[in-house]
């Protein structure tokens, strides 16, 4: 299937004062990553980063799916948390260059291994330029390739040429989800759910939650294919009832927002988060559970709230290792605040009083 990925890793580790602003970055993650990749303009190549995965031999194989292009499907059941992919980038661009990209792309590409140069050309691509002959522009499709197939990591973007395989889902139907770990220099793979052996692994390539209409328009228009997910082909009457549940998701993930600039108070941010919850239980929408429940244990150090610290930062623990692994520094994060909840570092910041 032809497929781009614009967007950035909504889990991609938060550095320094962005933590002060989580709310707002859960909710304006997707868009960053998307910022973040066009301003692929003003830079250098980077070093190349040689080591392969080999941990998910037995787990999936790469197939041919009818109508779909290649994809990978698991060869036995698979627990939620198991690492699926580990992967160094093929190679990394700076997100900011000011060389041309595709000599850029190209010149990286030259640096590789023959192996990993056909497993790059394997990869597909939308978007080529119409009036050119793939033929007789090298450079272009292997610029094609990159935008198509690259993500970001960290402050650069990568090829994973194993990771490019996995295809899209939307809201419940996307059951991996990938994250950056800077401090290791790989991109991780973890399935968000279990899978049974025989399912397609897939993962998200963008916020998916709005409603169908909208979704097919962008994956249409940004990626080059209609969706044809479990929830996009959903007859019309249960795809509105989805549809409902993902915008009210958004709203409220919208106004729990509003508690970084204190127009609401502890409970009622508490309230929000269990209703999202609650929204995401039913339309089958796991994804994010581990950020949303590490911001309702920020609010509540913040109002001095042990009881509900240690509540939240358990749930974010539990969603954090399904989606980024146990071994992930959230995990950590998580396993220190429930140690200790007066050790958080927004313990004590707003009045405990105010509700
Ligand atoms: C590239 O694709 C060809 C044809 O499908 C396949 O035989 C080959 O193994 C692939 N190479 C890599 C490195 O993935
Ligand atoms: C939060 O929910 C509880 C229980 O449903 C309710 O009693 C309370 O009024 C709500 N508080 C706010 C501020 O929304």
């Amino acid at each position: 299937m032809a497929k781009s990925r614009k967007r950035g890793n909504k889990n991609t580790p938060r550095r320094g004062p962005a933590r002060s602003h989580v709310l707002l970055v859960s909710i304006l993650a997707g868009a960053v990553g998307v910022i973040c990749y066009y301003t692929l303009k003003n830079g250098w190549a980077q070093k190349l980063l040689e080591e392969r995965p080999v941990d998910d031999v037995d787990l999936f194989e790469v197939v041919q799916l009818p109508g779909k292009g290649m994809g990978l499907v698991a060869l036995r059941d698979i627990e939620p948390g198991q690492l699926l992919i580990r992967e160094k980038p093929l190679f990394t661009v700076p997100s900011q260059i000011s060389s041309s990209p595709a000599s850029l792309i190209w010149s990286s590409l030259a640096r590789v291994t023959p192996f990993e140069r056909d497993a790059f050309l394997n990869l597909s691509y939308v978007h080529f330029p119409s009036h050119l002959n793939p033929e007789d522009h090298p450079e272009e499709v292997a610029l094609a390739i990159f935008q198509t197939n690259a993500v970001s990591a960290g402050d650069d973007v990568g090829i994973f040429p194993r990771m490019a395989r996995l295809n899209h889902g939307c809201s419940s139907a996307f059951n991996a989800v990938y994250s950056w770990r800077e401090s290791e220099g790989v991109l991780v793979v973890h399935a968000l759910k279990g899978i049974r052996k025989g399912e397609e692994l897939l993962t998200t390539y963008t916020d998916t939650k709005r409603p169908r209409r909208h979704r097919r328009e962008y994956l249409s228009g940004q990626y080059g294919f209609s969706c044809t997910c479990a929830v996009c082909s959903l007859p019309s009457q249960q795809s509105r009832a989805s549809d409902r549940r993902l915008s009210a998701m958004v709203d409220k993930y919208q106004r729990l927002s509003t508690w970084a600039q204190g127009s609401i108070g502890k409970d009622e941010a508490i309230n929000l988060t269990n209703e999202i919850w609650a929204l995401g239980e039913e339309e089958g929408y796991w994804s994010e559970r581990g950020r949303l429940a590490a911001d309702a244990a920020w609010v509540a150090a913040a109002h001095s709230d042990v009881d509900a610290v240690k509540t939240w930062a358990l749930k974010a623990k539990i969603w954090y290792s399904r989606e980024l692994g146990s071994d992930s520094e959230q995990v950590k994060e998580m396993e220190s605040v429930l140690e200790q909840p007066q050790s958080h570092r927004a313990w004590g910041t707003r009045s405990s009083t105010k509700g």
